[in-house]
């Protein structure tokens, strides 16, 4: 199982994101988590292909789509062309799941699936061995720098055993509240993906990345 850092954009200065996007790289982020939001899925709207397209010209790090928008079936092909290398939709958003999943596929991407907090497990059953990760909400969707769901934990928990019992070693993200103080209690759950924006980007962007970076290394090294 590989440990991963995925810094969210969404809490970087939006006038210097070319910068920040170079400081988690440089302290050893691998993943870079995009947060797409549309005013109606969730109450907030961030930012679409345009900003994903530039990035993509000056980032070498593997582009985490998030996408919290209505309808994502739409514009797939759009986020793929724009530069992404994950695209995550919400098991919520989507009548045919299955059919997204191969969409994203088809595309020659990895595909994962989003639960909000209250959604249950058991929408995955009949389609996780086609997911390549599952993320699943610590925060209900929408903003950045909310407080991590602390029942969130007992999900993780019951994701990761109901894998081993399948035989499978998806990847499972854990987007919302994710700090230092309590990465260490996600990992044990039994996530691997770690999303993280106001906790890498509120204060020193390098330094906080170095920070997550280095509880991710030891996990991998006592493997
Ligand atoms: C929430 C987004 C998250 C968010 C996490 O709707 O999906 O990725 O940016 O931000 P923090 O780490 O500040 O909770
Ligand atoms: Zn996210």
């Amino acid at each position: 199982m590989r440990y991963i850092l995925s810094p969210s954009l969404l809490a970087a200065d939006f006038g210097r994101l070319a910068e920040d996007a170079g400081a988690v790289r440089a302290a050893g982020a691998q993943y870079l988590h995009l947060d797409v939001m549309d005013g109606h899925f969730v109450p907030s709207i961030s930012f679409g292909m345009p900003v994903i397209r530039s990035l993509r010209r000056i980032s070498p790090l593997v582009f985490d789509v998030h996408l919290m928008i209505a309808d994502p079936d739409r514009y797939l092909a759009d986020f793929a062309e724009a530069g992404a290398d994950i695209i995550t939709v919400h098991a919520e958003t989507v009548l045919h799941l299955d059919r997204t999943l191969n969409a994203i596929h088809d595309l020659g991407l990895k595909a994962g699936v989003a639960l909000n907090p209250a959604t249950p497990l058991s929408v995955l059953d009949w389609v996780l061995p086609q997911a390549d990760m599952v993320l699943l909400m610590s925060v209900n969707p929408g903003f950045g720098g909310q407080q991590f769901l602390p029942y969130s934990l007992d999900k993780i928990r019951a994701l990761r055993s109901l894998m081993q019992a399948r035989g499978l070693e998806t990847d499972i993200e854990v987007d919302g509240g994710v700090t230092l103080r309590n990465a260490e209690a996600v990992l044990d759950a039994g996530a691997n993906v770690l999303v993280a924006g106001s906790a890498v980007f509120r204060g020193d962007a390098g330094a906080n990345t170095a920070a997550f970076t280095e509880i991710l290394r030891k996990r991998e090294a006592a493997r």
